[in-house]
């Protein structure tokens, strides 16, 4: 049967007349049904390791756009978490973890295999997806990278700069990369049981690959990235891989052939025009709106979104925003963005 998704048909290469559009973080605070969710589960972890909880923020905001896509309500961080870390979350400050500074903290993880004991419940979650959502909205799973991943392991949280995993990289070499290698390894199980459960898609976020530059960027963004989509496409043939090295600017260019991936998601930082010459010649691309318009909505809002769609027209382009949407954007806007990609 003739693919009917429009994501996957995208993914595949095809020029759609009208792009596919969803959106990072669609399921968030800035919708009032996520927020009463959330405070039934209690807190934000809890929220991603109950299921049924988790598929229905997952599914409000198909319910209430009809975005060609969901992407399954989870985090990044439970990696880390299912490996033995620490994790719990400041409100209003972010994520906590406890921290790898030395060999002796390496040594108290858990071997990969481990994992699937705490992710359970994010499979569970794929599952009912898989039967709740519409016919026509494809499923994206999700891990972080294993760069961006070690940042917040290495630091214990968010930092501007990445500074103590440069350090860390820097100064201690080898364990550095024995933390990389074990979070490739878990990456890739991850991923393919999210595959197995149901995902169509899967994304893999590096949020911090911009602050790596020349062989390091190489090394540690790209060479995990391809890694990892070399081995979910042996063991799942067809599989597409959307890679999300934010902030990486020229190492967009050539990435999705080095590492394999069937799409490059962009973040804001790059011109359309430039990036439908320089990345959208290798295929398929996604983004690139900036999600402050989220905030601002208007005629800006409406331009902009004319400019991207008809910048990346000649290629296979997925909509999106260039980072996640932020808590103080009006879901009207979204709308917006959504009418002025659908009708032109
Ligand atoms: O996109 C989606 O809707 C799917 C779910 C998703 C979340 N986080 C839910 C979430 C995805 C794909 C992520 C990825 C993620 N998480 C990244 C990579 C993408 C990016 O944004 O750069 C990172 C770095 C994280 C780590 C993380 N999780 C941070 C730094 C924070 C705190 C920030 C904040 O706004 O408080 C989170 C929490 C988080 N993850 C929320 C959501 C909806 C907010 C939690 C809440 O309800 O309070």
């Amino acid at each position: 049967m003739a693919e009917t998704k429009k994501l996957l048909r995208v993914l595949a290469g095809e020029v759609l007349d009208t792009p596919p559009i969803w959106m990072m973080r669609q399921a968030g605070r800035y919708l009032p049904e996520y927020r009463a969710t959330r405070a039934q589960a209690g807190d934000f972890l809890s929220l991603c390791y109950n299921p049924e909880l988790a598929a229905e923020v997952t599914l409000q905001p198909i319910r209430r756009y009809g975005f060609d896509a969901a992407i399954l309500f989870a985090d990044i961080l439970l990696v880390p978490q299912a490996l033995g870390a620490d994790l719990w979350f400041e409100t209003g400050e972010g994520p906590r973890l406890s921290t790898i500074g030395a060999q002796a903290d390496f040594d108290r993880l858990k071997p990969v295999e481990a994992i699937h004991e705490t992710l359970a419940p994010i499979y569970e979650t794929v599952r009912i997806l898989t039967r709740e959502l519409p016919s026509e909205t494809a499923l994206i799973g999700f891990a972080g990278a294993p760069w961006t991943v070690a940042t917040y392991m290495i630091a214990g949280r968010g930092t501007p700069d990445q500074g103590p995993a440069h350090a860390l990289r820097e100064g201690n070499p080898a364990l550095f990369d024995a933390l990389i290698e074990r979070l490739t390894a878990a990456t890739i199980e991850y991923l393919s049981a999210q595959i197995e459960a149901g995902a169509e898609v899967v994304k893999i976020f590096d949020s911090w690959a911009g602050s790596l530059k020349g062989e390091a960027f190489t090394k540690y963004a790209l060479e995990p990235c391809r890694e990892i989509t070399k081995a979910l496409k042996e063991r799942h043939p067809g599989i597409p891989v959307i890679g999300f090295p934010r902030e990486a600017g020229e190492g967009y260019v050539g990435f999705a052939k080095a590492t394999g991936v069937d799409c490059v998601a962009l973040d804001n930082s790059v011109t359309p025009d430039w990036a439908a010459a320089h990345v959208q010649v290798d295929g398929c691309v996604q983004g690139n709106l900036a999600s402050s318009h989220m905030v601002t909505g208007g005629q800006a809002l409406v331009d902009e979104t004319r400019r991207i769609v008809e910048a990346f027209s000649k290629g296979p382009h997925i909509f999106n925003l260039g980072h996640g949407i932020t808590p103080d954007a009006d879901p009207a806007n979204v709308q917006l963005m959504i009418d002025t990609v659908r009708e032109g």
